[in-house]
């Protein structure tokens, strides 16, 4: 499951990536960018600043938009934000492969006010078209007019990082089992440790 960029990947990794492995494009008819659709609009949110809303009947499965921006390295998007993220959890990044991530903050559509949710009715999809990772937000239920679409933003962070750190990135989604952060269940590293110990007794074998 794709991940939005929280921090410096000196420090971190490259999320979203990680997890799922994108998938060819034959579940993408055209190439063109979906920037816009007639089924969402944005406007404010009770989660956070502007949020995006259904304005008419989503089915599940619904290719919604696509997460659009500024396409840069890590290093250009730790250049960029790395000090602004110290003392603030807003973040428009999301890491489209271990060379890319997206930065809606430049020239992003309206995908990147879509807020984080512990319930949500959408996800990301990470798929190579030609040669490049593009990040698609899909319904993965029926979604009614009005209400917000939401996704796990699973950020990614390390077990060293600061109690400080990790409150800027408390959740007010709202859901009834909400996990109290937008942060992935568990930290990179170990994550990493984990896939490592995997490789090895794989490798033994
Ligand atoms: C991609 S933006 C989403 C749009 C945002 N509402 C705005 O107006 O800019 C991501 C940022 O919105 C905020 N956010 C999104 N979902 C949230 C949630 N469930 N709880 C708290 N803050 C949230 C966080 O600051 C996060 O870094
Ligand atoms: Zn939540």
């Amino acid at each position: 499951m794709p991940k939005q960029k929280r921090r410096s990947t000196s420090r971190g990794k490259s999320s979203s990536k990680s997890k799922s492995v994108p998938r060819k494009a034959s579940a993408v008819s055209k190439n063109a960018p979906i920037a816009t659709s007639p089924l969402v609009e944005a406007r404010n949110s009770k989660i956070h600043g502007r949020g995006v809303y259904a304005i008419a009947p989503i089915k599940k499965g619904t290719r919604v938009l696509e997460y659009l921006g500024d396409r840069i390295t890590h290093a250009e998007a730790d250049r960029r934000y790395t000090k602004k993220r110290e003392n603030d959890g807003h973040t428009f990044l999301f890491i489209a492969s271990h060379r890319t991530v997206i930065d809606a903050a430049v020239r992003g559509n309206d995908a990147r006010f879509i807020n984080h949710s512990c319930n949500p009715n959408c996800e990301t999809a990470i798929i190579e078209v030609a040669g490049r990772n593009r990040v698609f937000i899909d319904a993965i239920r029926n979604i009614k007019p009005g209400e917000e679409l939401g996704y796990d933003y699973q950020l990614t962070w390390d077990s060293t990082d600061e109690p400080e750190e990790i409150a800027l990135y408390a959740c007010r989604c709202g859901a009834k089992r909400c996990r109290g952060t937008m942060l992935d269940r568990e930290p990179l590293d170990k994550q990493q440790e984990k896939k490592k110990k995997k490789k090895a007794k794989t490798t033994r074998r």
